[in-house]
C-alpha cells in the first residue's frame, strides 16, 4: 500500500519530535503492509514554513536511517499545504512541495469554514494543470453539513483524500458517518493515514481498507490505497468513478 499523507519527518511540524519516533512510525507502517510513504509536513504561512531544501535534506537523512535500520519503506517528499492566496504563485516558482514533484497538490482546508472564492481558486489551479487533492473533507464542518459543495469541487476536477481513522470511527461518529457517505458516493478517492505519531495517530492503512471494503467492493477500496496513490506518485492520470450527489442530508445552507 501507498500512503500519500503522513507527518513523519521529525521536528518540522506537529508530527514526531525525533528520528527515533519517526523510525518507530516507519516500522508500524511496514508491518501494516505500507511500502511507500509520501512525507507531507504542514505548510502554514506564519507557522510552519520549512524551506523545500531543508525538508529534502531531512528526507535524505531519514532515508539513510531507514536503510541502516533495515526498514523497507520508501519515503518520498510532499507537503500538506494549508490554503493561502499566494500559494499558486509559490508552487509555480518551486517554493512549495507538491506530491513527489508531480502536478498533484495536497491541500488542507480550514476545519470550521471554507474560504470565500475557494472554488475559483481550485478551478484556477486545475486550469493551470495542477490537480488539487483535498485532504480529509469528512472532517470539515461545512462539508459535513453540505457535502454537495464537495461534489462541485470533485466535478470540477479536484480529487479528495479520506483519512483511515475517520472511516474506522476514531475521529467520532459524525466524521465516520460522513466518511462512509463520501466513499459510497465517489466523493473521495484515496485513503491515507494523516499519521502524526506512533501512538495516537499511527501510520496504519489496513483498518481503513477493511472498513471501506464493507461500503464498496474490495477491489475499489484497494484502488484507494494502492492503484490511485501509485498513479499519483508517478504523476500519471487518475481514473475515478463519477461523483454522485449525497441526498437525504440536513442542509443548513
Ligand atoms: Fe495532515
Amino acid at each position: 500500500m501507498i500512503d500519500i499523507h503522513c507527518h513523519i519527518i521529525p521536528g518540522v511540524d506537529d508530527g514526531p519530535d525525533s528520528f527515533d519516533e519517526a523510525l518507530e512510525m516507519a516500522e508500524i507502517a511496514e508491518k501494516d503492509g505500507i511500502n511507500t510513504i509520501v512525507a507531507t509536513p504542514h505548510h502554514i504561512e506564519g507557522l510552519y514554513q520549512i524551506s523545500p531544501l531543508n525538508l529534502l535534506e531531512k528526507l535524505k537523512t531519514f532515508n539513510e536511517r531507514l536503510a541502516t535500520n533495515n526498514i523497507k519503506i520508501q519515503i518520498l517528499m510532499g507537503s500538506d499545504l494549508h490554503i493561502s492566496y499566494e500559494f499558486i504563485a509559490k508552487i509555480e516558482t518551486n517554493n512549495l512541495l507538491t506530491i513527489n514533484d508531480t502536478k498533484y497538490v495536497l491541500i488542507e482546508l480550514p476545519t470550521h469554514f471554507l474560504p470565500i472564492k475557494i472554488r475559483g481558486l481550485l478551478k484556477s489551479m486545475i486550469n493551470n494543470s495542477w490537480i488539487p487533492i483535498i485532504s480529509h473533507p469528512e472532517r470539515n464542518y461545512l462539508f459535513q453539513r453540505s457535502p454537495n459543495i464537495l461534489f462541485d469541487f470533485i466535478s470540477d476536477g479536484s480529487l479528495a483524500q479520506v483519512t483511515a481513522m475517520s472511516i474506522t470511527g476514531e475521529f467520532g461518529y459524525e466524521v465516520k458517518k460522513m466518511a462512509k457517505k463520501m466513499i459510497a458516493h465517489n466523493l473521495v478517492h484515496i485513503i491515507a493515514t494523516d499519521a502524526h505519531s506512533k501512538d495516537f495517530r499511527p501510520p496504519v492503512l489496513s483498518k481503513g481498507l477493511k472498513a471501506a471494503s464493507k461500503i464498496i467492493p474490495y477491489d475499489d477500496a484497494y484502488d484507494m490505497v494502492k492503484t490511485i496513490p501509485e498513479s499519483i506518485i508517478k504523476g500519471d492520470a487518475v481514473f475515478t468513478n463519477p461523483p454522485q450527489r449525497i441526498r437525504k442530508i440536513f442542509n443548513l445552507f
